[in-house]
């Protein structure tokens, strides 16, 4: 997500900002900005890509004492210096983290402004431009914007006529006011301003925070009111992380938050938003879904899903080997390319040998403006914001929610689900982000504790249960070095079970009740021949005959959001092992959270 930083000050601002938005790189960014005042006037430099990007275009020696910064992750419009902020227009230069729903309609009061950029952040500019021209009062003039923006926003505000001093609004992204005698702080969060202060104090929803070499902070009746000071005890590295150990754990607590940001464009209004925002598929006989580690696993849950459910043939590939085989398709076939970071070589390579032959693709990617989007025939963005450990969690989440949706979509568009069925589906997706935290508050540490004593671990499932078992056995070896091995639970008779031996530990998803006695009676096998054992499953099938030595149980819900909920227990528990384990969590060794080479 965006970074904001704002200094007024006896310090050179700009250097203070630079060394703000340093400390903000760790939330992800693509493009990077600065807005200061010198020489009687209001300065903006921009640049694409890192800060080093910005420090090389920086002018030496400006005497400066407030303005703004800010480090965009691009929501609308490319990653480039245009949609960079800050973004000025008339007397206002601002600082956006957010997204203003209602930004189209607002341009339509916005007659005869220019805009240069594809933001919606721009238009707050203009808008604060034309109000403050008919006021002339900035702070009725922030009390009007407030009602008149719809979406989250943090805003850091400079107006030419009031100098040496930054105005900063909220409303659901955050933003803090830093205190300090020499000079006080608007920032995005806490590392911002560590260099220099640890006392900060919040911005409320309803309140309009005035930084100048005091701080004033008005609620919406333009009162003063007073603020409690707080004192962060930290360190730089625990403040990135707000406060969780690892940025693994943080993003893991972000999934329901993700989740709603993910399904919001496609069920606010129901089926129709569903039918308007999702691609038309049908055209399409056939889909091939392509993607490496994670990715590849999410395709294997939306096979799964369009298949029953949208009765197309569905192949999901591992794209360093799609790349080089011989390929199969027509002008009925979709390629669906997954890719978290829109940047994998492999993945990116088989998007170009299918373009190659003409054929439609269609990119679900986080990374707005990445090399995947920009190329493929259509493309999804997931919702899942800058994603900072290796290990993916929330993009992942949010990979197998859209390939959930997508299978909705079809089944109800080829009149497979119907409009009864497909609205109760609907609801259930509502109910989601409660089921996720439901089980993230679950303690995953005593089966943390029995894998973390043997240094190898088998993964079982059958179908979609077994496409979550790879995601389970992916999820524990990369980041607690355990050899763990994901396998269809009717296979282990055919070669694997004789690696069975005291002691061995087998976890096994079972989550789909149509095949699950099966998959229990491979329990059954293993745990004779001295295996202990493991089992994630509903609580519709968990009953007084469960065999496993450990089991957890999750809410039986519909097959459309159940892969979410059995996801996080998988997460959690290589997360709680390899914590256990003492490893490196959010860098493994080896490892880089994007491949961009063969
Ligand atoms: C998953 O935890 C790994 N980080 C890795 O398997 C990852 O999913 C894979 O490299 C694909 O990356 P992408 O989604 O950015 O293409």
């Amino acid at each position: 997500m965006c970074g904001i930083i704002g200094y007024v000050g006896e310090k050179n601002a700009s250097s203070v900002i630079i060394d703000g938005l340093k400390a903000l790189e760790y939330r992800g960014y693509d493009s990077v900005g600065i807005a200061y005042h010198t020489c009687n006037r209001i300065e903006i430099i921009k640049a694409q890509g890192k800060i080093a990007n910005l420090e090389k275009k920086l002018k030496k020696y400006i005497i400066t004492h407030y303005g703004l910064g800010h480090t965009r992750w691009a929501t609308h419009g490319k990653p480039d210096e245009k949609n960079a902020h800050p973004h000025r227009i008339g007397k206002f230069t601002i600082v956006h983290n957010g997204i203003i729903e209602n930004y189209e309609s607002l341009k339509q009061l916005l007659n005869g402004y220019k805009f240069k950029s594809e933001t919606d952040s721009e238009v707050i500019a203009a808008l604060l431009d034309k109000l403050y021209s008919e006021k002339n009062d900035i702070l009725k003039v922030l009390v009007q914007v407030k009602k008149l923006l719809i979406g989250s926003y943090a805003l850091g505000i400079i107006c030419d006529d009031i100098k040496d001093t930054i105005y900063a609004i909220r409303k659901d992204s955050p933003l803090i006011v830093g205190i300090n005698d020499g000079g006080n702080f608007i920032a995005s969060d806490v590392p911002a301003i560590l260099k220099y202060t640890n006392k900060y104090m919040l911005i409320g929803e309803n309140e309009i925070a005035e930084i100048s070499n005091k701080v004033k902070i008005y609620n919406d009746n333009l009162e003063l009111v007073n603020k409690e000071i707080i004192t962060f005890e930290g360190n730089i590295e625990s403040a990135e992380k707000n406060g969780y150990e690892h940025f693994m754990l943080k993003e893991i607590h972000e999934e329901p938050e993700v989740i709603k940001k993910t399904i919001k464009p496609f069920l606010q209004f129901g089926l129709d938003s569903l039918k308007e925002n999702m691609p038309d598929f049908s055209k399409y006989h056939k889909i091939e879904i392509i993607g490496c580690g994670s990715a590849y696993h999410a395709g294997l849950i939306g096979k799964h899903l369009i298949e029953k459910y949208g009765n197309i043939p569905v192949t999901v590939h591992i794209a360093s080997e799609f790349r080089y085989q011989k390929v199969f398709t027509d002008e009925h076939t979709l390629v669906i390319l997954i890719s978290q970071s829109g940047e994998t070589a492999d993945t990116l390579a088989s998007l170009r040998k299918v373009h190659g032959m003409g054929i439609d693709t269609l990119a679900i990617v986080n990374v707005v403006g990445s090399s995947l989007a920009r190329e493929a025939s259509k493309t999804i963005y997931i919702k899942a914001g800058p994603e900072i450990s290796v290990a993916t969690t929330k993009a992942y989440m949010a990979q197998i929610t859209i390939l959930s949706l997508i299978a909705l979509n079809i089944g109800y568009t080829n009149k497979i689900i119907s409009e009864k069925k497909a609205l109760e589906i609907i609801d259930s997706y509502e109910k989601l982000p409660s089921y996720i935290s439901n089980m993230i508050n679950i303690d995953y540490k005593k089966i943390a504790k029995v894998l973390a004593k043997k240094n190898n671990c088998f993964y079982i499932g059958r179908g979609i249960d077994y496409a979550l078992s790879m995601e389970g056995s992916l999820k524990l070896k990369e980041i607690s070095y355990i050899t763990s091995v994901a396998y269809p639970a009717g296979e282990l008779k055919h070669g694997t079970i004789s690696l069975i031996e005291k002691n061995t530990n087998v976890i096994a998803v079972i989550t789909d009740k149509n095949i699950a006695d099966k998959t229990i009676n491979n329990i059954k096998e293993v745990k004779t021949r001295g295996a202990t054992t493991i089992i994630i499953t509903t609580d519709k099938i968990d009953n007084e005959f469960n065999p496993a030595d450990y089991k957890i149980v999750i809410p039986t819900t519909n097959d459309f959001i159940n892969p979410m909920v059995a996801t996080i227990p998988l997460q959690l528990i290589g997360y709680e092992t390899a914590k256990l384990k003492g490893c490196e969590i959010d860098t493994p060794k080896n490892l880089a959270k994007s491949v961009t080479v063969e």
